[in-house]
């Protein structure tokens, strides 16, 4: 599974995104070390608070899969930009590895790629409980 396809993947979540009040749609992919790739996209609430990102959609369903280890994190939006995983997504990124790679995308040739330790500095996590 490479950058690209990885990032494909979480383009074609786009379509499924829910996103009737921002229109901001988002997909995400996630590579599990047992190789299986979690799809995820955001779904959005009357009751705005009740949002869920695309990335912990993917989170969600990964670990509902049995899956707690990732190697990367791929995510995409409709905007024509880097997408970049809110503060809560990071907070749920980190809590199952400091080294998972995240892929901020922009189209699947043009992304930048963060270690989410670095998204996250100084970020609370298992180790500090
Ligand atoms: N959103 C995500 O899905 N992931 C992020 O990391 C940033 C924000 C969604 C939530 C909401 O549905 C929309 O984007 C606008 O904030």
């Amino acid at each position: 599974m490479t950058d690209t396809q990885l990032i494909q993947l979480a383009e074609q979540m786009l379509s499924r995104s829910y996103a009737p009040y921002s229109k901001f749609c988002v997909g995400a992919a996630l590579l599990g070390k047992n190789g299986k790739v979690y799809t995820g996209c955001n779904i959005e609430s009357a009751a705005f608070g009740a949002t869920i990102c695309a990335e912990r959609c993917a989170l969600s369903t990964a670990v509902a899969d049995g899956c707690r280890e990732f190697e990367t994190i791929a995510v995409i939006s409709s905007a024509d930009d880097y997408c970049s995983p809110c503060g809560i997504c990071r907070q749920l990124i980190f809590e199952f590895g400091q080294d998972t790679r995240v892929l901020c995308a922009r189209n699947s040739e043009d992304y930048k790629e963060y270690k989410i330790s670095e998204l996250l500095p100084l970020g609370f996590g298992p180790s500090n409980l």
